[in-house]
């Protein structure tokens, strides 16, 4: 069974990737979660995490990274509204995070278990100082696979994507690692685009489905507005593809990190090379939203009772 770590600044589209993942415990372990600043501070993204679990009666760690980059000051994303999770009225946590923080907790699973896998959907700034504390321990990491970055195109500035925006320097030391990752750049996220009658078939369906209702309605505005029909969920894109690789078409990959551009801070520069597995194309869009669907219902039967 493949042992999960999520890294994760709850956000709106963190929280789809994490349902998804969680409805697959037979093939998938989570451990726990580590959350960082990027979508909002780490205390706020930190709550939201607790809040839905909670609500959801959900009980796994959920351990405190940093709170703020390695070398710039935080920039919380509009994006996400005030609480970085608007739209859901949650109820408080009764969910507490663990006292350990999210590196110690890293190195903790990593010496219990044989390898681990990371999903890194923020900010790279705790596995960057994972890395860099525990050097010894990098060969445990199977891999990392993480939502970030793109190949042309940007969604805070003209080439920069927000999640190594946020944090470049240490998106800079997690492709320098030697540990295999596997990126989910904005371009594959669009392929992945979710209908807005999708979500908007999600209401009424029950109490999970009423919850990411209310999370993707308020995420989805922005393209709403504009007329557009879709909208990426761009965390869930590298668990769909752990849990469904065949849906997808990759190829390797050298992808370098701008570190000092004034105007394109943290863009990723891809080319010839192998430091990288890109996640290229989506074969059946269709499939892929159906599969997310199958998710929640999944998760709804479990919910069912509480
Ligand atoms: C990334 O930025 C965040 O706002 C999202 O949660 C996602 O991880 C998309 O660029
Ligand atoms: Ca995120």
């Amino acid at each position: 069974m493949r042992k999960v770590i999520v890294d994760c600044d709850p956000g709106h589209d963190d929280i789809m990737a994490i349902l998804s993942l969680l409805a697959h415990p037979d093939e998938i372990d989570v451990l726990g979660f580590t959350t960082v600043c990027g979508n909002n501070l780490m205390p706020r993204v930190t709550d939201n995490l607790c809040r839905v679990l909670s609500y959801l009666n959900i009980d796994k760690k959920v351990a405190c990274g940093y709170d703020s980059p390695l070398v710039l000051d935080p920039e919380p994303q509009d994006a996400h509204g005030e609480s970085g999770l608007d739209g859901p009225i949650l109820p408080s946590s009764k969910l507490k995070p663990i006292e350990l923080k999210a590196v110690e907790f890293i190195k903790e699973m990593a010496l219990e278990h044989d390898k681990i896998t990371i999903v890194a959907l923020a900010p790279l700034t705790n596995i960057a100082m994972f890395i860099k504390t525990f050097p010894e321990l990098k060969n445990k990491i199977e891999c990392i696979t993480l939502m970030g970055g793109s190949r042309s195109s940007g969604n805070i500035l003209k080439r920069s994507e927000f999640n190594f925006y946020g944090d470049p320097h240490s998106a800079d030391i997690v492709f320098k690692s030697g540990i295999p990752v596997i990126m989910s750049d904005i371009e594959i996220c669009a392929e992945c685009s979710t209908s807005h009658k999708i979500i908007d078939g999600l209401k009424g369906q029950g109490k999970v489905h009423d919850l990411c209702y209310d999370i993707l309605n308020f995420f989805s505005e922005y393209n709403r507005k504009r007329n557009v029909d879709s909208s990426p969920i761009f965390d869930l894109v590298p668990v769909m593809h752990m849990l469904h690789p065949e849906l997808f078409i990759t190829r390797k990959c050298q992808v370098d990190i701008e570190l000092d551009g004034k105007y394109t801070r943290g863009m990723s520069v891809v080319s010839e090379g192998d430091n990288c597995l890109l996640i290229e194309h989506l074969k059946d869009n269709t499939l892929y939203n159906n599969y997310f669907l199958e998710d929640l219902n999944i998760l709804e039967r479990n919910n069912s009772g509480n």
